[in-house]
């Protein structure tokens, strides 16, 4: 949480939901009573039914807009409610943030239903050019290693997971966003969104930064990525799991 009282300004702006993963968390979701763990500035959040969102991150909170559901101050491995007390958990791109990942996957079992977790397989997501050409570092991060979406599915009892590979116009900027727009990630605000990258330091950010500028302008990032542009969405190792009832 640390991580985003430091980086989390902007959040809301660069960080919207994306409308077509926003209709498979939706559809996952089912009806019913959710808790939101991890839920930042709100993003995923649905609006027709009772939520409760909790965050630990002050500056997080902070952003949520005005009407959003109810917040509670708390980390996901010490949920503050009842057994059973929600029809569903919704967890979007927290879990590799957590310092005790088997205990907060725990929690959500426990206080819900259903969960619904939106995660990333290391090996797929670290198998982008921005990491192997650009910010090698990022694989060394603690939040680059987080369980595999199987291994969160068997932590959870058992459970559906789905791929969700990455619009090339995809509006939630996270790492993999920007696939397709590579001169994206030279913006010091579009990078303070990614914490992977918020995260690494200066000197590094500038040489990766410098160097993707560099091979931008001699079109040497085209021939080697090219191809890419072609697809509609690419695999970025992005996993939808779905447990429970
Ligand atoms: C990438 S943001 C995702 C926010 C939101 N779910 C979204 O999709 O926009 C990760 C969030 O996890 C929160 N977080 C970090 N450690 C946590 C923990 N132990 N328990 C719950 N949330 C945590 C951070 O403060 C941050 O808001």
């Amino acid at each position: 949480m640390a991580i985003y009282d430091a980086i989390g300004l902007g959040y809301r702006h660069l960080r919207r939901p994306d409308p077509r993963l926003a209709a498979r968390i939706e559809a996952a979701l089912g009806p019913g009573t959710v808790c939101n763990v991890g839920a930042g500035t709100g993003s995923y959040e649905p609006s027709d039914r009772e939520v409760v969102a909790v965050e630990p991150s002050a500056v997080m909170r902070s952003q949520r807009p005005a009407g959003s559901a109810p917040v509670v101050d708390a980390v996901a491995e010490a949920l503050p409610f009842a057994d059973g007390a929600f029809d569903a958990a919704l967890a979007v791109l927290t879990v590799h943030h957590w310092v005790d990942r088997a205990a907060g996957l725990g929690e959500l079992a426990r206080v819900s239903r259903r969960q619904v977790v939106f995660t990333f397989d290391p090996a797929a997501h670290l198998d982008f050019w921005l990491v192997r050409d650009y910010f090698p570092e990022i694989a060394q991060l603690p939040g680059s290693a987080p369980p595999s979406a199987d291994d969160i599915a068997a932590s959870l009892g058992g459970g559906r997971v789905d791929p969700f590979p990455v619009p090339a116009d995809c509006v939630d900027g996270f790492l993999w966003a920007y696939w397709a727009w590579p001169a994206a990630y030279l913006d010091p605000g579009v990078r303070g969104a990614i914490s992977a990258l918020a995260q690494l330091e200066a000197s590094v950010v500038a040489r990766g930064a410098a160097a993707l500028e560099a091979d931008l302008a001699s079109g040497r990032w085209l021939d080697r990525n090219g191809h890419l542009l072609a697809e509609p969405a690419v695999d970025g190792g992005f996993r939808l799991v779905v447990a429970g009832g």
